[in-house]
This record gives structure tokens, sequence and C-alpha cells, in this order.
């Protein structure tokens, strides 16, 4: 995903968290996802409430290639808040700070803080915490305009960032519900911020991120046509399973089959998709994923 995000013009790409307790104690699915052959810029996000752990977390990032450390101030999941990690640190920033100064004690690399506005509408704090952030030497924030209290309900609030924007002159990174080019330039202009993130809108369409990045560059280009959008579904299928083996591979590949036959904006997407995440056949997903978008062109 992050490959095919890029190639298409993500200006970066961030891993997925890997828990520092984890990759720190050698687990091989965390040095996976750390890897990053392919990747220019690598950035790898850390979640963690050790410091420690954090550390040497982000060491063995920078280790594996990694050009910048992202730490995880955002995560709403009850088993990382639980464990006290994630945006339950918005709750703790004497904590919060201790981890930021750990892992930039750590590396020779930037690091990167992202966060929610706050844990509640309570507790707003997110422009705390990145003042106190650049103060320890982060080097560029992102925060998705929700708290932790909302997890994904309603829409983010991207004037709410101004407030972080106004706090810092960190290069400000917006993030919740960005979809377009349109929401792209609204989202700036609400925020104050210097770019963009997009989650959940890339999933099935992993060039969304380049198509927006070169409209905010001023050099808008067309879409990737239906051939080249069938030969990054294909490649992303592919490399799942071959990273992680046919059973895991397959399991990891679903919600993305799912996105992509969402995305075919097919009449039959929806049987489409039912034959993508059920087969347990390559050959038969491979075909199908060969024609999606091509038959989504002859529609048209
Ligand atoms: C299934 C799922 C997994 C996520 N995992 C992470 C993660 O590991 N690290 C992170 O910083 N954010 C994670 N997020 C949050 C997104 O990065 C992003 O902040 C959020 O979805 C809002 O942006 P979006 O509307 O563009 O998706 C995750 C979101 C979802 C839905």
């Amino acid at each position: 995903m992050r490959r095919l995000a890029q190639r298409f013009g993500a200006a970066l790409t961030v891993t997925e968290m890997l828990d520092s307790e984890f990759y720190a104690g050698g687990d091989r699915q965390s040095a996976l996802r750390a890897a990053g052959a392919g990747l220019d810029p690598h950035v790898v996000q850390v979640a963690g409430c050790r410091p420690e752990s954090l550390a040497e977390a982000a060491r063995l990032a920078e280790a594996a290639g990694a050009a910048m450390i992202d730490i995880n101030m955002g995560c709403p999941a009850k088993r990382v808040t639980g464990g006290a990690a994630g945006s339950a640190l918005m709750r703790d920033l004497d904590l919060a700070i201790r981890l930021i100064r750990a892992v930039v004690a750590a590396v020779k690399v930037p690091v990167s803080l992202k966060m929610r506005l706050g844990w509640d509408q309570t507790a707003l704090n997110a422009p705390e915490l990145a003042r106190r952030a650049e103060a320890e030497g982060v080097a560029m924030l992102t925060v998705h305009g929700r708290t932790r209290c909302q997890f994904f309900a309603s829409n983010a609030d991207w004037t709410a960032i101004r407030a972080v924007r106004e706090m810092t002159s960190l290069p400000l990174v917006a993030n919740g519900d960005c979809a377009s080019r349109e929401d792209a330039d609204r989202m700036l202009a609400a925020a104050g911020a210097d770019a963009v993130m997009i989650g959940r809108a890339a999933v099935g369409r992993p060039w969304l991120v380049g198509d927006v990045a070169h409209h905010l560059a001023g050099a808008p280009r067309p879409a990737p046509n239906a051939a080249e959008r069938c030969a990054a579904a294909l490649e992303h299928y592919r490399t799942l399973l071959s990273l992680f083996g046919k059973e895991q591979g397959l399991r990891h590949a679903r919600k993305h089959l799912s996105a992509y036959a969402v995305q075919s904006r097919r009449a039959e997407a929806t049987a489409l998709r039912t034959r993508l995440v059920t087969s347990e056949n390559p050959a038969e997903v491979e075909s199908i994923l060969a024609n999606l978008f091509v038959a989504e062109r002859a529609a048209a």
C-alpha cells in the first residue's frame, strides 16, 4: 500500500503503529512492518507508554532504514489506551513528554508526533501538547480533528486544528475525512496546515494521495487509467500474498479487495466484492482484478 501510494505521488507514507514492547522484544511481524524496501522516505510509527521500550523501538526502526520516527498519541482503541498508550497519553502530558524526550534522544532522524484534538471536548489540549513537543525537538505534527472519545463519530473538525497552528511553527499536517482535492483545499484553509494526511479514503484507491498531492503542488494530473488501476490492485494483492504467505495474506487482502470492488463503481460491485473476499483461489481473484476497472471504462 505504501509503495503504491508513493509511486502515485504521495510525499510521505507511514507504517501502521508498531507496539514498542513487541517490536523491542524481537517480534517478527513488527520487524516486517518496519522494513522499508522500495520506500523513500520510509517513516515508521511507534506506540507505547514506557520510555525505554519506545526509545528502543525507535532505534530499531532507524536501523531498519526509517528516515523519520512518528510517535502515536492518537489511537483511540481500548486495547491501546487501556495500556496507557495512543491517545491515552493526551491525559498525561508529563508522561507524553517523557516518551517524546526518550525517542528524540535515541535517534538521529527527525521525530514527528501524531495526536488527536484531546481526550474529550472538555480537554482539548492538542495545542499544549504541540507546544511542549516542539520544545522537546519534535520536527512535525499531525493532528486528527477528533477527540479520543469521538472515536470516528461525526465529522472531523478541521477548524479546531487551527488552535495547534497558532501555538507552534512546526510543519503541521491536518488529518480526518479528507477524500478529494476539494476536501484538501478546504481542510488546509480551515486548519491553517501545511499538508494533509489521508487514511481511509485511500483504501481501494492508493492513487488518491498522489492525486491530491499533485493538485496541491499546482500540477494536477489525470487520474490513472483503468489499466493502471487494475495493475495496482493486482500488484497489491500479489505482494500481500508473497509477504504474508497465502493464509495470512488472504486475510490481510480482504479489506483491500473489498475496497477495490467498491471503487470500481461497477453495477455488479457487490457481487464482485463477495467473490473477491471469499475466494481462496488466487487465480480467480487475479482474473477479477485484471478486469475490475477496465469494465468500468467500458461502461462509461
Ligand atoms: C483500521 C484503522 C487503523 C488505523 N491505524 C492507525 C495507526 O496504526 N496509526 C495511526 O496513526 N493512525 C491509525 N489510524 C487512524 C488514521 O491514521 C487516521 O488518523 C484516521 O482514520 C482519520 O483519517 P482519515 O479520515 O483520513 O481516515 C487507523 C484508522 C483505522 C480506521
